[in-house]
């Protein structure tokens, strides 16, 4: 059985997708902890209702940045994941993490990558007007949304869609193709 740790710092949606997908027996799958660097993280509270335990390293402003990679790195070792899976993680995972888990972590990104990387990647594609958009899941690396591409699928982007409306339809397909991808994980993948 997968060991998942989930990487949330919003409200958890694409968390929810995971848990609901391992309560219904649709994916092979734990989730044996969920971190978060946001203490009021709605992610954490789903984690909570599925009997999750969860930690949170909080980011304080001016704290050396290696040492919070260091923390979350043995927050997240010390729950023994088989692949950390980002869900709405907001920040950048630094050398000190990535190296802990090295081609074991994934995240989801609501845009086509390599298209609008970075934390605005909705509202970027909105403003620019592209005409589809759509998720990728992806392996992490040291760049920003640089990683191998994993999966992806299109969104239409609609002439009324606001960054609310669009990034819902987004997160729509973004959940199924997560648990698509933690399915199709090999257990036991050394790295
Ligand atoms: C997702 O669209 C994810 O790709 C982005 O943040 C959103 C998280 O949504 N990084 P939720 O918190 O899981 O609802």
């Amino acid at each position: 059985m997968k060991r998942l740790v989930v990487l949330v710092s919003g409200t958890g949606t694409l968390l929810q997708a995971l848990l609901d997908a391992e309560a219904s027996g649709t994916l092979e799958a734990q989730v044996v902890g969920v971190v978060s660097d946001q203490p009021d993280a709605g992610g954490l509270a789903r984690a909570d209702k599925a009997g999750v335990p969860t930690a949170v390293v909080p980011f304080v402003r001016g704290t050396d940045r290696d040492a919070w990679d260091v923390a979350l790195a043995d927050t997240v070792d010390a729950f023994r994941p088989d692949l950390v899976v980002g869900a709405g993680f907001m920040k950048l995972l630094g050398a000190a993490f990535l190296d802990r888990f090295p081609g074991r972590i994934i995240n989801s990104h609501p845009a086509l990558l390599p298209s609008f990387p970075g934390v605005h990647g909705v509202r970027d594609a909105l403003a620019y007007g592209v005409k589809v958009t759509g998720a990728s899941v992806f392996v992490v690396d040291e760049g920003v949304d640089t990683g191998r591409i994993l999966a992806q699928e299109p969104v239409r982007v609609r002439p009324d869609d606001t960054e609310e409306s669009l990034h819902e339809r987004v997160k729509v397909v973004e959940r199924q193709m997560l648990v698509d991808v933690v399915r199709a994980w090999p257990d036991n993948r050394a790295s």
